[in-house]
């Protein structure tokens, strides 16, 4: 939701929070803010609009100093304004934070403090906090046990990072929900929501969790829960390089992601197939090997564009595995009380790893006493550390709000699962084999569907002013007609639908009239004719169709308005290509549109709040 980052050491600190602060600029930017101590004096200067806008506010404001924390807010509560930017403060000034996430108990906790006099100047529930800790502060607690004190009365989540006049050489870092990294330097520290804020100082870092505190100074840092017991926490590297987070020339990190495809796609796959036994192989889940290769019902759970991927999972895993399958909106499944035995196996699919929805979803799994594997993508993530196993999709930052590379990443990864569970019951060697044949051929097939960037950017120029479209789709594609209008929607805010191509008579076709463009995706597979027949009954009504079709296929051109050709594959395999086009019309009719395709309006790259 929010993006956080902190500074302690000898370096001055305002280019560095100004850097973090861009690179976390995706998770939110309504609205964004700095606090810097210097020699015992706390500046505070915040801006309503994107880092830009904070930035013009900085020039000419001789501000420096060598400690500080800052914010980029994607709004929960309050709305986006000067006042509601973060840092937040108590009455006196002397304590200052910022947060990521939502303290669901503000307004009880307000309640109490006005009543002890204190006086609130924001909308926020963050300002809440300020107050709360300056509170047990005033009743002759030390600073840190303030601190803690005032956690223990929060309900909610929060990713908190605080400095205070109290306590000049510290910063205070507080995690229950929202992600929150540490990040270990030479006589420098950092805080930070993700590493990408700070990989350009250090790769040495530090993952805190759920209930944990860190107090960083200069020289070091101090890990511990709310509870006072002291926590030892292992540095790890971060295993990216700077390389990936930045645009490598294209003007949208979308475009960039999309176009990383091929090496992406590649890289989910790389070192876990055997073409020899027609086998994959997954070695995260050893651990759970049993239970996954066992499980009798399959659950897979997931937001977004995750959830669209693993559509595509269930119709694989139930086609070549027979195992029956279930896909839930993590944020039903995890209030819903699913029937859940202790033989099934749940799948949590996420690129960032921090969904709020999908992480609650994973521990009521687990409170189910149910093995929980996880297809992740951010490396020490929440959930890829509290599944019981799993595997990492290998598909680099994803910067673009708009997921792109990690649905393709995430549709690989679950044929590797798909195989290697169905390798174990009735597929047989020369099946397997010929599944791996064909995985292999895809980076090079997903490099030739992207040659269709020119056709797609002349069909978008055509219909960029419509307002609605629809997606139609049967069978493996019926997941990629989903995508590809919530692809649409969230980065151009056209309204479009997806839907199964058959279901169109029971409705959607009462829709449909010269006005209403619909992208059918009708690649030459088992349900082609059906298909054909689909487009039929749109041209009867006038509808202008845009037509995904297998290359070489030219029976629709004189049936539809306009045809992308993209090679063929397997049916399971099949939504890593035709999904390609789809990304490209969303994102040249945004462009065209004018619409901000990496930082599209109400959105934020992960939803870490419910
Ligand atoms: C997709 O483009 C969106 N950014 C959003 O729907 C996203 O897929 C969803 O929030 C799930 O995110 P996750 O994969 O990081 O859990």
């Amino acid at each position: 939701m929010c993006g956080i980052v902190g500074y302690i050491g000898n370096k001055d600190v305002l280019p560095i929070l100004m850097d973090g602060l861009k690179r976390l600029e995706y998770r939110g930017y309504d609205s964004a803010g700095v606090a810097i101590l210097d020699e015992g004096k706390i500046k505070v200067i915040k801006q309503v609009g994107k880092i830009a806008a904070l930035e013009t506010e900085l020039n000419g404001n001789s501000t420096s100093g060598k400690m500080g924390i800052a914010h980029t807010r994607w709004a929960t509560h309050g709305e986006p304004n000067q006042v509601n930017a973060h840092p937040h403060t108590d009455e006196s000034g002397n304590i200052i934070l910022v947060h990521n996430g939502i303290i669901e108990n503000y307004n009880a906790l307000k309640k109490m403090l006005v009543s002890k006099g204190h006086t609130f100047h924001t909308d926020t529930d963050t300002e809440t906090v300020a107050h709360l800790i300056s509170e047990f502060f005033q009743n002759g607690t030390s600073f840190e046990e303030a601190f803690r004190a005032a956690l223990n009365e929060i309900d909610g989540t929060y990713g908190i990072a605080m400095i205070t006049k109290h306590e000049p050489e510290k910063i205070y870092c507080a995690r229950k929900g929202s992600p929150l990294v540490i990040g270990v330097g030479e006589g420098e520290n950092f805080v930070a929501s993700d590493a990408s804020a700070i990989i350009a100082h250090t790769r040495n870092v530090i993952y805190l969790e759920d209930g944990e505190i860190a107090i960083i100074s200069r020289e070091g840092f101090v890990t511990k829960t709310i509870d006072n017991k002291t926590v030892t926490k292992r540095i790890e590297k971060i295993s990216f390089d700077l390389e990936r987070i930045e645009k490598a020339g294209y003007p949208h990190f979308m475009l960039k992601e999309i176009h990383e495809q091929p090496d992406t796609v590649a890289d989910a796959m790389r070192g876990r197939l055997i073409e020899e036994e027609g086998v994959a192989k997954l070695g995260g889940l050893t651990p759970i090997l049993h239970n996954v290769l066992r499980a009798r019902k399959i659950f897979i759970t997931a937001c977004g564009t995750s959830y669209h991927a693993g559509l595509v999972g269930e119709y694989m895993l139930e086609q070549y595995c027979r195992v029956p399958v279930e896909v839930e909106y993590a944020s039903e499944f995890r209030y819903r009380d699913p029937i859940i035995e202790d033989d099934n196996l749940v799948v949590v699919i996420t690129q960032s790893g921090e969904t709020a929805d999908t992480l609650a979803a994973l521990r009521e799994a687990k409170r189910k006493g149910t093995t929980v594997m996880g297809l992740v993508n951010v490396v020490g993530s929440s959930i890829a550390r509290e599944t019981h196993g799993g595997t990492y999709i290998h598909a680099g930052p994803e910067i673009g709000v708009a997921s792109t590379k990690a649905f393709t990443s995430q549709v690989a990864a679950l044929t590797l699962l798909t195989l290697m569970i169905a390798r174990t019951k009735a597929m047989s060697a020369e099946e397997g084999r010929s599944i791996v044949k064909e995985m292999k051929t895809l980076p090079e097939k997903v490099a030739q569907a992207l040659k269709t960037d020119e056709t797609v950017k002349k069909i978008a120029e055509e219909f960029k002013e419509k307002r609605n479209f629809l997606y139609l789709g049967r069978g493996y594609n019926y997941p990629v007609a989903l995508e590809g209008a919530l692809k649409l929607k969230e980065i151009s805010y056209i309204h479009a639908e997806g839907y199964p191509a058959a279901e169109m008579k029971h409705g959607p076709i009462a829709l449909i009239d010269e006005d209403m463009p619909v992208v059918v995706i009708a690649t030459r597979d088992s349900t082609y004719e059906k298909i054909v027949s689909n487009i039929e009954e749109v041209k009867a009504r006038k509808g202008r169709v845009i037509a995904v079709v297998s290359e070489g296929d030219d029976k629709l051109d004189k049936l539809v308005d306009y045809t992308i050709p993209i090679p063929m594959t397997r049916d399971l395999l099949q939504p890593i290509i035709s999904i390609i086009p789809l990304q490209l019309l969303a994102y040249h009719i945004a462009v065209l549109r004018g619409c901000d395709v990496d930082q599209p309006r109400n959105l934020a790259k992960s939803v870490t709040v419910e």
